[in-house]
């Protein structure tokens, strides 16, 4: 009987459903050096791929196993769907890990088993448990998952857990697989998984939540509440179509808010211990390493890793993060590994933000020499996004007497 444990279990798939975004294939050099980053992080899981997919992940999973998932690293996953010839491949691939674990799953919605699977509900009971069973006798470590299962008929559902619990699942995965559900959907799904499926409590419940309606996070938030301790998410929230529930985010709302959250865990509101194992320092590194291979971009405005996300534009803002950084801000850079807050310059700040710029770069002004020079910069400011220290530079010497 697995107890639960008393922190967040992150389960990284950026490997897997994170490279499933399009455009973002990764080889097997860059999966690794990925893997050496998301161990570091401190992740707990690391989904290192599809064995079955393809050649380059078969090599990809195994060599992750045999470098990463050493004594004392993460455990070490691979993705199988719930067919002998993928369960098979996945123990394969990850016999050298110190801790392997295969994640099996079958669709279970209604919609899927009748266009997709052509199966029926008692072939999939039948499979679930048969194949749960068949990688129960490689690993000691299995988890399940049924696909689209915030759309299944919940009692289907529950009766597809107990079978999978019942042939030996360690983790029961619960994905929200078209990113279809509100936050309150997804408690009530857990309350009613929690209340109506026997021995749920003797395995780790997780959730897999995607970002179709911009949800993933406030999601897989949601399931945390509801005491849920494993949380599947990617770095950047890269994944299939609009990916997934983003790393950064759930452990940075976890630490940012944890007086929110340590009641859950049953702590009280002023507790200190950590929800997640996760380095956070190490998140922008991480961040920016994904970011490089997987060539796809982070959007500015992206919460916790954007490159706006620490920056400061509008005067007032720029005013009160001066006088006190807590006026605007949430969390320290530095938490993430950014050596500090930027202060953007731009049409919209303020002679407080622009003096203390122009201090920074060496420059002390008389009251005169800073009111043209900040007349200058704001008619510059007009004209151009954003304003460099090269242009803050020439501005000064253009309206000073200083060289
Ligand atoms: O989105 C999904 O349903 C998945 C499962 C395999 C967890 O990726």
């Amino acid at each position: 009987m697995a107890s639960q444990p008393d922190r967040v279990i992150i389960f990284d798939t950026t490997l897997r459903d994170g490279e499933q975004s399009p455009g973002a294939t990764l080889n097997v050099e860059e999966k690794l050096a990925i893997a050496h980053q998301l161990a570091l992080l401190g992740v707990d899981v690391i989904e290192a791929g599809f064995a079955v997919a393809s050649p380059g992940d078969f090599q990809a999973v195994k060599t992750i196993a045999e470098q990463v998932g050493i004594p004392g690293g993460p455990i070490i996953c691979s993705l199988a769907r719930a067919i002998r010839q993928d369960i098979h491949a996945a123990a394969e691939a990850l016999k050298g890990a110190a801790r392997p674990r295969i994640h099996t799953m079958i669709s279970t919605s209604d919609i899927h088993l009748k266009y997709q699977l052509k199966k029926s509900r008692s072939d999939v009971l039948a499979i679930a448990s048969e194949m749960v069973a068949y990688a129960k006798s490689f690993v000691d470590d299995v988890e399940f998952s049924p696909m689209d299962a915030s759309r299944t008929e919940p009692e289907f559902l529950y009766q597809v857990l107990e079978r999978a619990i019942a042939a030996g699942a360690t983790t029961i995965n619960i994905p929200d697989t078209v990113g279809y559900c509100t936050p309150k959907e997804i408690g009530t799904l857990i309350q009613g998984i929690r209340e109506y499926v026997p021995n749920i409590d003797g395995v780790i419940l997780s959730i897999h939540t995607q970002n179709d309606l911009g949800l993933a996070t406030a999601n897989a938030l949601a399931a945390i509440e509801y005491g849920v301790r494993q949380v599947e998410c990617t770095i950047n929230g890269i994944g299939e179509r609009a990916g997934n529930a983003a790393l950064e985010e759930i452990v940075m709302a976890l630490q940012v808010r944890k007086p929110f959250f340590n009641p859950y865990f049953g702590r009280p509101v002023d507790g200190d211990t950590p929800l997640t194992n996760i380095k956070t320092q190490e998140i922008y590194k991480t961040s920016s390493l994904v970011s490089q291979l997987t060539g796809m971009l982070i959007q500015p405005n992206k919460a916790i890793v954007g490159a706006n996300a620490f920056a400061h534009e509008s005067g007032i803002h720029q005013d009160g993060i001066i006088k006190h950084r807590q006026t605007y801000e949430i969390m320290e850079a530095a938490a993430i590994g950014l050596p500090e807050n930027r202060i953007v310059l731009g049409k919209h700040s303020g002679r407080n933000a622009f003096r203390t710029r122009l201090k920074e770069l060496g420059f002390e002004l008389n009251e005169a020499d800073l009111n043209k020079a900040f007349n200058r910069f704001k008619e510059v400011a007009d004209k151009k996004k954003e304003i460099s220290d090269w242009d803050l530079e020439a501005i000064v010497r253009d309206e000073t007497q200083i060289q």
